[in-house]
Protein backbone atom coordinates (compact mmCIF):
# COMPACT_ATOMS: atom_id res chain seq x y z
CA UNK A 1 0.00 0.00 0.00
CA UNK A 2 1.09 3.26 -1.14
CA UNK A 3 1.64 6.21 1.66
CA UNK A 4 0.09 8.51 -1.49
CA UNK A 5 -3.09 6.08 -1.45
CA UNK A 6 -5.51 8.94 -1.12
CA UNK A 7 -9.92 8.34 -0.21
CA UNK A 8 -12.91 10.10 0.68
CA UNK A 9 -14.58 9.38 3.78
CA UNK A 10 -18.28 10.85 3.71
CA UNK A 11 -20.57 10.74 6.74
CA UNK A 12 -18.39 10.78 10.33
CA UNK A 13 -20.89 9.70 13.02
CA UNK A 14 -18.29 7.50 15.02
CA UNK A 15 -18.03 5.02 12.53
CA UNK A 16 -17.07 7.46 9.62
CA UNK A 17 -14.54 9.02 12.29
CA UNK A 18 -12.81 5.95 13.54
CA UNK A 19 -12.77 4.66 9.79
CA UNK A 20 -11.68 8.31 8.14
CA UNK A 21 -8.73 7.93 11.52
CA UNK A 22 -7.42 4.67 10.86
CA UNK A 23 -6.60 5.41 7.58
CA UNK A 24 -4.94 8.34 8.41
CA UNK A 25 -2.85 6.60 10.68
CA UNK A 26 -2.22 4.53 8.19
CA UNK A 27 -0.75 7.30 6.52
CA UNK A 28 -3.38 7.73 3.56
CA UNK A 29 -4.47 10.79 2.25
CA UNK A 30 -8.13 11.66 3.73
CA UNK A 31 -10.75 13.45 2.28
CA UNK A 32 -13.59 14.21 4.65
CA UNK A 33 -16.86 15.21 4.75
CA UNK A 34 -20.48 15.42 6.70
CA UNK A 35 -23.93 17.19 6.53
CA UNK A 36 -23.54 18.84 9.42
CA UNK A 37 -20.44 21.07 10.56
CA UNK A 38 -18.21 20.39 13.25
CA UNK A 39 -17.07 16.55 12.70
CA UNK A 40 -14.35 16.99 10.53
CA UNK A 41 -12.15 19.83 12.93
CA UNK A 42 -11.02 16.65 15.09
CA UNK A 43 -9.90 14.88 11.95
CA UNK A 44 -8.20 17.90 9.94
CA UNK A 45 -6.25 18.22 12.96
CA UNK A 46 -5.17 14.72 12.47
CA UNK A 47 -4.16 15.53 8.65
CA UNK A 48 -7.41 15.07 6.88
CA UNK A 49 -8.32 17.32 4.53
CA UNK A 50 -12.20 18.95 4.67
CA UNK A 51 -14.34 19.19 1.71
CA UNK A 52 -16.88 22.02 1.30
CA UNK A 53 -19.34 19.96 -0.63
CA UNK A 54 -20.17 16.25 -0.56
CA UNK A 55 -19.43 16.68 -4.62
CA UNK A 56 -16.32 18.22 -3.97
CA UNK A 57 -15.52 15.48 -1.26
CA UNK A 58 -16.52 13.00 -4.13
CA UNK A 59 -14.74 14.65 -6.69
CA UNK A 60 -11.26 14.81 -4.41
CA UNK A 61 -10.71 10.88 -4.91
CA UNK A 62 -11.20 7.73 -6.84
CA UNK A 63 -12.46 5.47 -4.22
CA UNK A 64 -14.88 6.54 -1.80
CA UNK A 65 -16.25 5.18 1.43
CA UNK A 66 -19.83 6.10 2.76
CA UNK A 67 -20.54 5.52 6.66
CA UNK A 68 -24.39 7.07 6.62
CA UNK A 69 -27.17 6.40 8.77
CA UNK A 70 -28.82 4.13 6.18
CA UNK A 71 -28.77 3.76 2.22
CA UNK A 72 -31.81 6.58 2.19
CA UNK A 73 -29.06 8.87 2.93
CA UNK A 74 -26.75 8.10 -0.03
CA UNK A 75 -29.17 9.55 -2.44
CA UNK A 76 -29.67 12.82 -0.91
CA UNK A 77 -25.82 12.92 0.02
CA UNK A 78 -24.47 11.87 -3.27
CA UNK A 79 -27.59 13.70 -5.45
CA UNK A 80 -25.19 16.57 -6.86
CA UNK A 81 -22.04 13.96 -7.16
CA UNK A 82 -20.35 13.16 -10.40
CA UNK A 83 -20.29 9.39 -9.78
CA UNK A 84 -18.77 8.70 -13.07
CA UNK A 85 -15.59 6.25 -12.41
CA UNK A 86 -15.42 6.24 -9.03
CA UNK A 87 -16.02 3.38 -6.73
CA UNK A 88 -17.94 3.64 -3.99
CA UNK A 89 -17.89 1.50 -0.61
CA UNK A 90 -21.34 1.64 1.75
CA UNK A 91 -20.63 0.91 4.88
CA UNK A 92 -24.02 1.94 5.93
CA UNK A 93 -26.46 -0.80 7.62
CA UNK A 94 -29.68 -1.21 6.06
CA UNK A 95 -31.65 -4.23 4.75
CA UNK A 96 -30.48 -6.22 2.49
CA UNK A 97 -33.20 -5.08 -0.37
CA UNK A 98 -32.56 -1.30 0.55
CA UNK A 99 -29.12 -2.48 -0.57
CA UNK A 100 -29.54 -3.81 -3.47
CA UNK A 101 -31.61 -0.89 -5.17
CA UNK A 102 -28.78 1.38 -3.36
CA UNK A 103 -26.36 -0.56 -5.78
CA UNK A 104 -28.66 -0.28 -9.12
CA UNK A 105 -28.88 3.42 -8.39
CA UNK A 106 -25.00 3.83 -7.61
CA UNK A 107 -24.10 1.73 -11.13
CA UNK A 108 -26.48 3.50 -12.97
CA UNK A 109 -24.55 7.20 -12.35
CA UNK A 110 -21.29 5.49 -14.04
CA UNK A 111 -19.84 4.03 -10.31
CA UNK A 112 -18.66 0.54 -9.45
CA UNK A 113 -19.85 -0.46 -5.97
CA UNK A 114 -19.29 -2.77 -3.30
CA UNK A 115 -21.17 -2.73 0.22
CA UNK A 116 -19.13 -3.67 3.73
CA UNK A 117 -21.21 -3.98 6.97
CA UNK A 118 -19.10 -3.31 9.91
CA UNK A 119 -19.74 -6.24 12.24
CA UNK A 120 -17.66 -4.75 14.81
CA UNK A 121 -17.18 -4.17 18.52
CA UNK A 122 -18.82 -0.52 18.42
CA UNK A 123 -16.64 2.13 16.77
CA UNK A 124 -13.88 0.11 18.18
CA UNK A 125 -13.14 -1.51 14.32
CA UNK A 126 -9.64 -2.97 15.21
CA UNK A 127 -10.62 -5.06 18.29
CA UNK A 128 -9.65 -8.22 17.20
CA UNK A 129 -13.41 -9.41 16.93
CA UNK A 130 -14.07 -6.87 14.75
CA UNK A 131 -14.99 -8.14 10.66
CA UNK A 132 -16.02 -5.96 7.79
CA UNK A 133 -18.69 -8.32 6.09
CA UNK A 134 -18.31 -7.49 2.01
CA UNK A 135 -19.93 -8.17 -0.88
CA UNK A 136 -20.49 -7.25 -4.37
CA UNK A 137 -18.20 -7.97 -7.44
CA UNK A 138 -14.96 -10.48 -6.04
CA UNK A 139 -13.00 -8.66 -8.37
CA UNK A 140 -13.41 -5.23 -6.96
CA UNK A 141 -13.20 -6.33 -3.10
CA UNK A 142 -9.61 -8.18 -4.27
CA UNK A 143 -8.99 -4.75 -5.98
CA UNK A 144 -10.23 -2.94 -2.20
CA UNK A 145 -8.95 -5.38 -0.02
CA UNK A 146 -5.44 -3.98 1.01
CA UNK A 147 -6.91 -0.67 1.91
CA UNK A 148 -10.50 -2.52 3.61
CA UNK A 149 -8.46 -4.88 5.55
CA UNK A 150 -6.75 -1.85 7.03
CA UNK A 151 -9.74 -1.26 9.00
CA UNK A 152 -10.34 -4.85 10.15
CA UNK A 153 -10.42 -7.97 8.60
CA UNK A 154 -12.60 -8.72 5.48
CA UNK A 155 -15.32 -11.62 5.36
CA UNK A 156 -15.98 -11.37 1.38
CA UNK A 157 -19.61 -12.94 1.42
CA UNK A 158 -20.19 -13.51 -2.32
CA UNK A 159 -21.23 -11.22 -5.72
CA UNK A 160 -24.73 -10.42 -4.26
CA UNK A 161 -24.90 -7.04 -2.83
CA UNK A 162 -27.17 -7.55 -0.33
CA UNK A 163 -25.29 -10.70 0.89
CA UNK A 164 -23.38 -8.28 3.72
CA UNK A 165 -26.16 -6.74 5.25
CA UNK A 166 -27.67 -10.05 5.64
CA UNK A 167 -25.25 -11.89 7.56
CA UNK A 168 -24.96 -8.47 9.47
CA UNK A 169 -28.92 -7.97 10.19
CA UNK A 170 -28.76 -11.16 11.06
CA UNK A 171 -26.14 -10.53 13.71
CA UNK A 172 -28.04 -7.99 15.08
CA UNK A 173 -30.80 -9.67 15.40
CA UNK A 174 -29.22 -11.35 17.73
CA UNK A 175 -26.79 -8.83 19.11
CA UNK A 176 -30.15 -6.37 19.92
CA UNK A 177 -31.88 -8.85 22.08
CA UNK A 178 -28.96 -9.66 23.68
CA UNK A 179 -28.44 -5.99 24.56
CA UNK A 180 -31.93 -5.98 26.15
CA UNK A 181 -31.74 -8.75 27.98
CA UNK A 182 -28.34 -8.54 29.43
CA UNK A 183 -29.84 -5.02 31.07
CA UNK A 184 -33.03 -6.92 32.47
CA UNK A 185 -30.67 -8.86 33.90
CA UNK A 186 -28.33 -6.59 35.25
CA UNK A 187 -31.05 -4.53 36.68
CA UNK A 188 -32.92 -7.63 38.18
CA UNK A 189 -29.86 -7.69 40.12
CA UNK A 190 -29.37 -4.51 40.97
CA UNK A 191 -32.50 -3.72 42.46
CA UNK A 192 -33.02 -7.18 44.59
CA UNK A 193 -29.53 -5.77 46.04
CA UNK A 194 -27.17 -8.29 44.64
CA UNK A 195 -23.41 -8.09 43.50
CA UNK A 196 -23.12 -6.78 39.54
CA UNK A 197 -19.56 -8.00 39.94
CA UNK A 198 -20.62 -11.25 41.52
CA UNK A 199 -23.15 -11.62 38.46
CA UNK A 200 -19.78 -10.81 35.85
CA UNK A 201 -17.98 -13.42 37.83
CA UNK A 202 -20.64 -16.39 37.69
CA UNK A 203 -21.19 -15.90 33.65
CA UNK A 204 -17.64 -15.57 32.65
CA UNK A 205 -17.75 -18.73 30.77
CA UNK A 206 -20.67 -17.82 29.18
CA UNK A 207 -19.71 -17.51 25.68
CA UNK A 208 -18.51 -21.25 25.27
CA UNK A 209 -21.67 -22.32 26.46
CA UNK A 210 -23.48 -20.04 23.81
CA UNK A 211 -21.05 -21.65 21.38
CA UNK A 212 -22.32 -24.35 22.01
CA UNK A 213 -26.08 -23.66 22.05
CA UNK A 214 -25.71 -21.93 18.52
CA UNK A 215 -24.45 -24.71 17.32
CA UNK A 216 -26.96 -27.02 18.69
CA UNK A 217 -29.97 -24.89 17.83
CA UNK A 218 -28.57 -24.35 14.10
CA UNK A 219 -28.55 -28.12 14.00
CA UNK A 220 -32.34 -28.10 15.32
CA UNK A 221 -32.83 -25.56 12.87
CA UNK A 222 -31.83 -28.14 10.15
CA UNK A 223 -34.13 -30.86 11.32
CA UNK A 224 -37.24 -28.35 11.52
CA UNK A 225 -36.60 -26.77 15.60
CA UNK A 226 -35.90 -27.84 18.64
CA UNK A 227 -37.84 -29.08 21.18
CA UNK A 228 -41.17 -31.39 22.24
CA UNK A 229 -44.28 -30.43 23.56
CA UNK A 230 -42.93 -31.11 27.47
CA UNK A 231 -40.06 -29.00 26.71
CA UNK A 232 -42.12 -26.07 25.03
CA UNK A 233 -44.40 -26.26 28.81
CA UNK A 234 -41.29 -26.02 30.79
CA UNK A 235 -40.03 -23.48 28.62
CA UNK A 236 -43.27 -21.62 29.28
CA UNK A 237 -43.38 -21.84 33.17
CA UNK A 238 -39.71 -20.85 33.22
CA UNK A 239 -40.05 -17.47 30.99
CA UNK A 240 -42.56 -16.77 34.28
CA UNK A 241 -40.69 -17.43 37.07
CA UNK A 242 -37.94 -14.78 34.99
CA UNK A 243 -41.04 -11.96 34.40
CA UNK A 244 -41.98 -12.85 38.28
CA UNK A 245 -38.42 -12.34 39.54
CA UNK A 246 -37.97 -9.34 37.26
CA UNK A 247 -41.68 -7.73 38.24
CA UNK A 248 -41.23 -8.28 41.77
CA UNK A 249 -37.90 -6.20 42.08
CA UNK A 250 -39.52 -3.61 40.08
CA UNK A 251 -37.64 -4.56 36.81
CA UNK A 252 -39.42 -4.22 33.28
CA UNK A 253 -40.01 -8.02 31.46
CA UNK A 254 -41.51 -6.84 28.35
CA UNK A 255 -38.33 -8.81 27.03
CA UNK A 256 -39.64 -12.01 28.74
CA UNK A 257 -42.93 -11.60 28.01
CA UNK A 258 -42.25 -11.69 24.36
CA UNK A 259 -40.14 -14.71 24.91
CA UNK A 260 -43.09 -16.10 26.41
CA UNK A 261 -45.77 -15.65 23.83
CA UNK A 262 -43.57 -17.73 21.09
CA UNK A 263 -43.86 -20.77 23.46
CA UNK A 264 -47.53 -20.33 24.22
CA UNK A 265 -47.92 -19.56 20.33
CA UNK A 266 -45.97 -23.15 19.72
CA UNK A 267 -47.94 -24.59 22.53
CA UNK A 268 -51.43 -23.54 21.31
CA UNK A 269 -50.46 -24.51 17.40
CA UNK A 270 -49.14 -27.76 18.73
CA UNK A 271 -52.34 -28.49 20.38
CA UNK A 272 -54.49 -27.38 16.93
CA UNK A 273 -52.57 -29.10 14.77
CA UNK A 274 -51.90 -32.14 16.57
CA UNK A 275 -48.50 -32.11 15.65
CA UNK A 276 -45.06 -31.10 17.05
CA UNK A 277 -44.63 -27.19 16.34
CA UNK A 278 -41.39 -25.47 16.98
CA UNK A 279 -40.68 -22.04 18.19
CA UNK A 280 -38.54 -22.08 14.95
CA UNK A 281 -41.05 -23.17 12.54
CA UNK A 282 -42.95 -19.73 14.48
CA UNK A 283 -40.46 -17.46 13.64
CA UNK A 284 -39.22 -19.07 10.52
CA UNK A 285 -43.23 -18.42 9.08
CA UNK A 286 -42.93 -21.15 6.64
CA UNK A 287 -45.74 -23.94 5.73
CA UNK A 288 -43.34 -26.36 4.51
N1 LIG B 1 -22.03 2.82 15.91
C1 LIG B 1 -21.82 1.52 15.82
O1 LIG B 1 -21.45 0.86 16.81
C2 LIG B 1 -22.01 0.81 14.51
C3 LIG B 1 -21.42 -0.45 14.35
C4 LIG B 1 -21.54 -1.08 13.13
C5 LIG B 1 -22.25 -0.48 12.11
N2 LIG B 1 -22.84 0.74 12.31
C6 LIG B 1 -23.55 1.35 11.19
O2 LIG B 1 -22.67 2.28 10.57
C7 LIG B 1 -23.43 3.38 10.05
C8 LIG B 1 -22.90 4.67 10.65
O3 LIG B 1 -23.10 4.58 12.04
P1 LIG B 1 -22.62 5.70 13.07
O4 LIG B 1 -22.75 5.08 14.41
O5 LIG B 1 -21.33 6.25 12.65
O6 LIG B 1 -23.62 6.90 12.98
P2 LIG B 1 -25.11 7.11 12.55
O7 LIG B 1 -25.71 7.98 13.56
O8 LIG B 1 -25.82 5.84 12.24
O9 LIG B 1 -24.90 7.91 11.18
C9 LIG B 1 -24.28 9.11 11.23
C10 LIG B 1 -24.07 9.72 9.87
O10 LIG B 1 -25.23 9.65 9.04
C11 LIG B 1 -25.54 11.00 8.63
N3 LIG B 1 -26.97 11.14 8.41
C12 LIG B 1 -27.97 10.86 9.27
N4 LIG B 1 -29.17 11.08 8.69
C13 LIG B 1 -28.90 11.55 7.44
C14 LIG B 1 -29.71 11.95 6.36
N5 LIG B 1 -31.05 11.90 6.44
N6 LIG B 1 -29.09 12.38 5.22
C15 LIG B 1 -27.74 12.42 5.14
N7 LIG B 1 -26.91 12.02 6.14
C16 LIG B 1 -27.49 11.58 7.27
C17 LIG B 1 -25.05 11.85 9.79
O11 LIG B 1 -24.93 13.19 9.38
P3 LIG B 1 -25.16 14.36 10.47
O12 LIG B 1 -23.94 14.41 11.33
O13 LIG B 1 -25.33 15.55 9.63
O14 LIG B 1 -26.41 14.01 11.24
C18 LIG B 1 -23.72 11.18 10.06
O15 LIG B 1 -22.78 11.52 9.08
C19 LIG B 1 -24.89 3.12 10.41
O16 LIG B 1 -25.54 2.55 9.32
C20 LIG B 1 -24.79 2.15 11.58
O17 LIG B 1 -25.94 1.32 11.70
C21 LIG B 1 -22.71 1.40 13.48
Amino acid sequence: MSAKQSVTVVGLGPMGRATARILLAAGLDVTVWNRTPGKTEALVELGATPAATAAEAVAANDTVLLSLIHYDAMYGTLADADLTGKTIVNLSSDSPANTGKGASWVLERGARFLTGAYMTQSDDIQHPASHLYVSGPKDLHEELRPLLELLCANEYLGADYGLAQLYYQAGLAQFHSYLIALQQALAMIERSGGSVDRYLELTKDDAQSQRDFTLFFAEAAKQGGWGDPAALKMMHAGAQHVIDASEDAGVDASLTRTVQDYYRRAIDATEESGEFVSVYRLIRGATA
